[in-house]
């Protein structure tokens, strides 16, 4: 038996099928289960109140989902390795973290990101986003959404969904993305060629990405 998942500004990018737990300012406190207080152990004491706040909320989420408590550590590749017949995401940056979980019988996977809402350091886009994409950019209208920013957040978020489904490193450059003004983006991967779509919004500072890939997008 599932709870209604609470409003949140991630929640207001994902179906209502999707638990998302949400904190804006620093980390949160939580508790850690005794795996993941060894996994971490020895890391910076900024990274420990990251993967803290992340996992308490993780758990929040998967308790709504009616999971019980159970580790979440990093898997393969660094994604987590969500209990069976979980789909997950994670993120975390200065002044954000949240989770989104669901089921898998309801999504193949999701992806969500945060970056602060400021233009990318000098060098990044270059690095991060094709010839195209960057045209696209220069297109888009001018205000206060840092589009290169954003941009780089629709990758990650994409680059977290597709990984649980493809197990393959992907640089940032081969995910194409398609940005619109509308809060929509849609984007390619190189090892999952479906295009996927997403969502973006930019609130309290911070820029939010949602990608969902639909369990008909892994079906034959
Ligand atoms: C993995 C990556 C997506 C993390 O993104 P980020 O913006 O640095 O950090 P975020 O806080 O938003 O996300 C971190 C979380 O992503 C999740 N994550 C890490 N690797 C993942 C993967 N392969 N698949 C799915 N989720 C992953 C983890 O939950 C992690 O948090 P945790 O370690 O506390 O569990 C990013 O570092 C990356 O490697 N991107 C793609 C490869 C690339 O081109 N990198 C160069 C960037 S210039």
């Amino acid at each position: 038996m599932t709870t209604t998942p609470p409003l949140t500004a991630l929640s207001a990018l994902l179906p209502p099928t999707v638990h998302c737990t949400e904190a804006f300012g620093p980390p949160p406190h939580g508790a850690l289960l005794d795996p993941e207080r060894r996994h971490i152990h020895g890391r910076s004491p900024r990274r420990q109140r990251q993967f803290t706040a992340a996992r308490t909320l993780a758990r929040q989420a998967l308790t709504e989902l009616g999971h019980p408590p159970t580790p979440l550590l990093p898997g393969p590749g660094g994604a987590p390795d969500w209990p069976s017949g979980v789909a997950g995401s994670i993120t975390h940056c200065t002044g954000y973290t949240a989770c989104a979980a669901t089921r898998t019988t309801h999504l193949a996977s999701l992806g969500i990101d945060a970056e602060p809402a400021e233009p990318l350091p000098h060098g990044v886009l270059d690095l991060t986003a094709t010839a195209d994409e960057r045209r696209h950019l220069t297109r888009l209208p001018r205000g206060q959404t840092p589009w290169d920013r954003l941009l780089f957040s629709a990758k990650e978020a994409t680059y977290k969904a597709c990984y649980p489904l493809t197990r393959q490193w992907a640089g940032l450059a081969t995910i194409t993305v398609h940005l619109r003004p509308d809060h929509t983006f849609t984007a390619c991967h190189p090892h999952h060629p479906t295009p996927h779509h997403g969502r973006w919004t930019a609130t309290e500072g911070i820029l939010i990405t949602t990608l969902t890939i639909p369990r008909s997008a892994t079906t034959g």
